[in-house]
């Protein structure tokens, strides 16, 4: 018995945020960020605004197109750093939220990696017979977590959420593998010592901290191409499908730059590989699953593809999970 995705949905916050208004009050430039990033516009929660109401949004639309109700869950798994509260669980909100009670409901923090980790959390349990239907959530606010007065990182976040509802099932259709590694040694590369957004938020606390995202840009670039190349080849040995077979790459959606390094060093066509970095910028956990919901929206997912989702992110984490549809 494996586990398949049948559903996704995204949703995000209400303000959009494009370069040229991060230039009225920063020193940088829309030539400089698209160029260096791909990104163009991006969105950012606004006090008033709830990401925990987002993230339900984006489940309830996974939940209605896979024909089930929220009641018929057997867990709620949530990949995200962004949790409103230190705790509760960002998953137990969301797990009310949806009206659902007494299944289990618990928080992965793996950073932008959260989903692709996530997921295979629960392809393993669904394996393992814990549970027939689960919901996997990617949801992230890092824009609450910048220091608006450092160019380097603040034009690259974004805030939003996706889900997928995952089904146990018999057949070689779903998650086909999954390979998750992680280095706590780079941990200083990409770091952030605040939490709870909800309190970041309502405080209105301008992040000009020690408590805001701290980023080694260029060093991370590097390892990130590198260790998203390797566990992209890893999850397909394990699989045993050849690269070439892969319809559709839906990577973590961090720089244009990133993800065009790691399709090139795989030998993937360009147009095999999905972008939506330029209207999202970095949503963190949530960017493999709104890439991958836009993916199927556009038509570009199609029944027996071979799909490559992957991503690295702060801890630091990476991994891959490769999915027949
Ligand atoms: C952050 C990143 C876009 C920076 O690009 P880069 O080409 O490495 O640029 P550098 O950091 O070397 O900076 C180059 C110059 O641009 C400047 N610069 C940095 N940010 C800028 C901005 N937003 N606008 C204008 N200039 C900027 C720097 O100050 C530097 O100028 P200097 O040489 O005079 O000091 C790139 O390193 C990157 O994407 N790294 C990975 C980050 C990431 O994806 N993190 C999340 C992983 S999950």
């Amino acid at each position: 018995m494996g586990s398949r995705i049948v559903a996704t949905g995204r949703a995000l916050p209400r303000t959009a945020v494009s370069n040229q208004e991060l230039q009225r009050f920063m020193d940088t430039s829309d030539e400089w960020i698209k160029s260096r990033t791909g990104i163009g516009t991006r969105y950012t929660l606004r006090s008033g605004e709830s990401l925990a109401e987002i993230a339900t949004a984006a489940s309830r639309t996974a939940i209605d197109r896979a024909g089930i109700k929220a009641t018929d869950l057997d867990a709620i798994i949530v990949g995200t750093v962004s949790s409103e509260y230190t705790f509760p669980s960002f998953a137990c909100q969301i797990q009310t939220q949806l009206g659902v009670d007494s299944i289990p409901a618990f928080d992965v923090a793996a950073a932008c990696s959260g989903f692709v980790y996530a997921l295979s959390v629960a392809d393993t349990s669904m394996r393992a017979g814990d549970f027939r239907r689960v919901l996997v959530v990617g949801a992230d606010a890092l824009s609450t977590f910048v220091d608006w007065t450092d160019r380097r990182t603040a034009v690259l976040f974004g805030d939003g959420a996706g889900a997928a509802v995952l089904v146990s099932e018999p057949g070689t259709r779903g998650v086909l593998a999954s390979l998750l590694r992680s280095s706590g040694r780079h941990w200083e590369l990409l770091s952030c010592r605040a939490t709870g957004v909800r309190g970041t938020l309502d405080s209105e606390v301008r992040r000009e901290s020690e408590d805001a995202i701290k980023m080694k840009g260029p060093e991370l670039f590097k390892i990130a191409v590198k260790s998203m190349e390797e566990v992209c080849r890893q999850v397909a040995k394990r699989a045993g499908i050849e690269l070439d077979d892969v319809s559709l790459v839906v990577g973590h959606q961090a720089n244009r730059r990133i993800i065009n390094a790691v399709a090139e060093r795989l030998g993937v066509a360009f147009e095999k590989v999905f972008i939506n970095v330029d209207r999202y910028g970095n949503t963190s956990a949530a960017s493999v699953p709104i890439a991958l919901d836009e993916a199927i929206e556009q038509g570009r997912v199609h029944d027996g593809d071979l799909v490559m989702l992957n991503a690295c992110g702060g801890g630091l984490t990476w991994g891959a999970n490769l999915l027949r549809w």
